[in-house]
């Protein structure tokens, strides 16, 4: 699918949001053919709504209710809502730390990605460069992924590997890490608005990491 009009995305997030501001900020320049049709958050401070605000993009926080992993049923809907109404095609999830399933996942049918800290199937997760570091692996990484039902186990569409250095904490292999994120989510989210992207199944084809 190749979009005439720059793909609108909808992009959840929970916390500081620097992957979110590497997307904005690519698509601001010119690199990624999208528009952020709306940034939501189920934290009221999130730091996501401040690099959406000072951006004048549309953000906005929803009571997440009473669950501490995820959407109760009434904010799920609110969610849904706001993203249709906001004519959402792609939802990216942002470091938004709550699991979405059934009723949102039906509604978005193949259209959520979500970016995870370790190249999967490794560590999946809470905390994967932690995982990654205790585990003792020299190569982590970070991956896109389409998400499904289960916990960071959708068809993977791009990796960035990242070395773990002699030395590292838990601190430094984390950042090493989301500055990878940084540059593998934008080129992700181009890929897809230039419907280079394919799926079957749990396989993916077309993402160019050298394109960017
Ligand atoms: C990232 O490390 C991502 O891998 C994980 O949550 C973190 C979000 O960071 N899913 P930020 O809010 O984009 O800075």
């Amino acid at each position: 699918m190749s979009h005439a009009s720059p793909l609108r995305i909808g992009v959840l997030g929970s916390g500081k949001g620097s992957n979110f501001a590497a997307i904005a900020d690519a698509i601001g320049s010119g690199t990624i053919a999208a528009q952020v049709a709306l940034v939501l958050s189920d934290v009221a401070g999130a730091g996501i709504l401040a690099h959406a605000t000072t951006r004048n993009l549309p953000a906005r926080f929803i009571e997440p209710g009473k669950f501490r992993t995820k959407l109760d049923e009434t904010a799920e809907a609110a969610f849904v809502q706001a993203l249709r109404e906001a004519g959402v095609e792609l939802i990216v999830l942002a470091g938004f730390m709550r699991i979405l399933k059934g009723e949102f996942l039906r509604a978005f049918e193949g259209r959520v990605i979500n970016i995870h800290p370790s190249l999967l199937p490794s560590f999946p997760g809470l905390e994967a460069w932690k995982q990654a570091l205790d585990y003792g692996v020299k190569v982590t990484g970070c991956t896109v992924h389409y998400v499904d039902q289960g916990i960071d186990t959708g068809a993977i569409i791009g990796q960035e590997a990242v070395p773990v250095m002699a030395g590292d904490t838990a601190g430094t292999l984390h950042e090493r890490i989301q500055e990878a994120e940084r540059r593998l989510y934008p080129a992700v989210v181009g890929a897809i608005a230039r419907g280079e992207i394919q799926v079957r199944g749990r396989l993916t084809r077309g993402f160019d990491p050298a394109r960017g």
